[in-house]
């Protein structure tokens, strides 16, 4: 292994992502484990050069008092305890706080006289140690990967690819709310010009037909997310005497949340959900260390394109949260052209750079305009382009008029049966950044 390592152990700061990214911009891998490793665990880890842990006076979980086990500071590494008083601590610090210029600042000695770590956390080393660890784990075994075309999964697919090649089995379910040339675009690149082992799933006669009627959101989304897992298991099985891995394109952050810990079989609540309990593929999870901005930068690395790396967030349910209502397949194809038309605006504009997301809605409902010189009764298309942190809360982007002039100017000439273009001016809260 290439990358030195400090080990943050988690006593419930909220801290810790933030310390793990200041060590990491240092050009050190970090990585967060649980405050009850034990020394034996902690030795076992690869090339570990110190260990931080974090939680000050705030080590109280539902109630109970929890500490690291004292024989992790008789492991044989320095040590930072923050707002702790144990004699064996090398190095004392005041509590971090949330700045993590401030944490580099403060952990940088530490880091490198102390602790005599080297500056060696690179993509370019990241991804020569994860093609090792894959072959290592899975041989010359076949990894199943559903690949969506989402920037974690085409980065995994590229990863596996490189590691494996030929044993990598990719599955794209096109459930047809996809975006204009989405589905094509996973073929072209991972079939066409990598080469990729890929099952191409266009199921989007299935998915339109269970829509057919459906109006309620959680019902719609129910429908998609049930049936898309459908799909996959019934192409898992195809494939299943052959394949003992499935590929995921977990991160960090899902990490971190669920405390640390991964789970190392399928069950109904991991991240591809509802496999039955007879398809037990060991998982494969080359991204679980990284945040989203270094998956990108290993997708860079990999050698994806850009637009796939730097992708907007697209959610799972598609095009099928943004036709609102009851999906029709006119609405939904008025809704992919304008979106299509926004997308190449917004590029032209440099927008795609600057804005977090942006998209277009189709409402269920019509009103009377003027087309060639008679009434017309058609659809409204509804712009949305907001900027947030973490999704929780949002802010609308401020659109040149201009620039929302040609793009409506655009739909209104371009997309059939549309006869109005608006824009969403409402923050999150009180609406939330997708309609259902
Ligand atoms: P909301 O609408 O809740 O969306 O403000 C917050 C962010 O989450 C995305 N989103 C989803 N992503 N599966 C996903 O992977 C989903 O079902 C889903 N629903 C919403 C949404 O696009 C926004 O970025």
């Amino acid at each position: 292994m290439k990358q030195d390592m400090i080990v943050i152990l988690d006593l419930g700061s909220h801290e810790n992502t933030v310390v793990a990214r200041a060590i990491r911009a240092l050009g050190v891998y970090s990585e967060i484990y649980p405050h009850d490793i034990t020394a034996e665990e902690l030795k076992a880890l690869p090339n570990v050069k110190g260990v931080i842990i974090n939680g000050g006076k705030n080590n109280v979980i539902d109630g109970v008092e929890i500490d690291v086990l004292p024989e992790i500071y008789e492991a044989g590494f320095p040590v930072i305890a923050a707002g702790h008083d144990k004699a064996l601590c090398e190095v004392k610090l005041p509590e971090f706080g949330n700045d993590e210029a401030a944490i580099k600042a403060a952990v940088k000695d530490f880091v490198f006289e102390t602790c005599k770590a080297e500056a060696n956390w690179n993509m370019k080393n990241f991804v020569a140690d994860q093609v090792e660890l894959v072959r290592r784990q899975v041989g010359d075994k076949k990894v199943l990967l559903a690949l969506s075309g989402g920037v974690d999964s085409s980065v995994v697919a590229a990863l596996l690819l490189k590691a494996i090649g030929d044993n990598l089995v990719c599955v794209h379910v096109n459930h047809g709310l996809m975006r204009k040339g989405e589905s094509e675009n996973v073929v072209e690149v991972f079939r066409n010009q990598l080469c990729a082992n890929l099952v191409y799933v266009d199921a989007t006669d299935r998915f339109l037909g269970l829509l057919e009627g459906v109006a309620e959101p959680e019902q719609k989304r129910k429908i998609i997310g049930g049936e898309f897992i459908r799909v996959f298991e019934e192409e898992a099985r195809k494939l299943a005497g052959g394949i003992d891995f499935l590929g995921q394109g977990t991160i960090y952050p899902d990490i971190v949340e669920s405390g640390t810990k991964t789970a190392k079989c399928v069950k109904s609540h991991h991240n591809v959900g509802g496999l039955p309990e007879d398809l037990q593929f060991e998982l494969v999870e080359p991204l679980k260390q990284l945040f989203k901005d270094e998956v990108r930068a290993c997708g860079v690395e990999l050698g994806l394109p850009y637009e796939m790396v730097y992708r907007q967030p697209f959610p799972g349910p598609g095009l099928g949260v943004r036709c609102l209502g009851a999906i029709t397949r006119d609405r939904l194809e008025a809704l992919r052209e304008s979106d299509a038309i926004l997308r190449e605006e917004f590029a032209l504009a440099g927008l795609d750079k600057k804005v977090w997301q942006y998209f277009t809605l189709v409402p269920d409902f019509k009103s009377v305009g003027v087309r060639d010189n008679a009434r017309s009764f058609e659809w409204p298309v509804i712009i949305r382009a907001v900027n947030t942190i973490d999704a929780m809360t949002a802010s609308i982007e401020h659109i040149d008029w201009a620039i929302l002039d040609k793009i409506t100017n655009r739909i209104l000439k371009e997309v059939p049966n549309v006869n109005r273009v608006c824009y969403d001016l409402s923050p999150k809260p009180n609406a939330t950044i997708e309609w259902e």
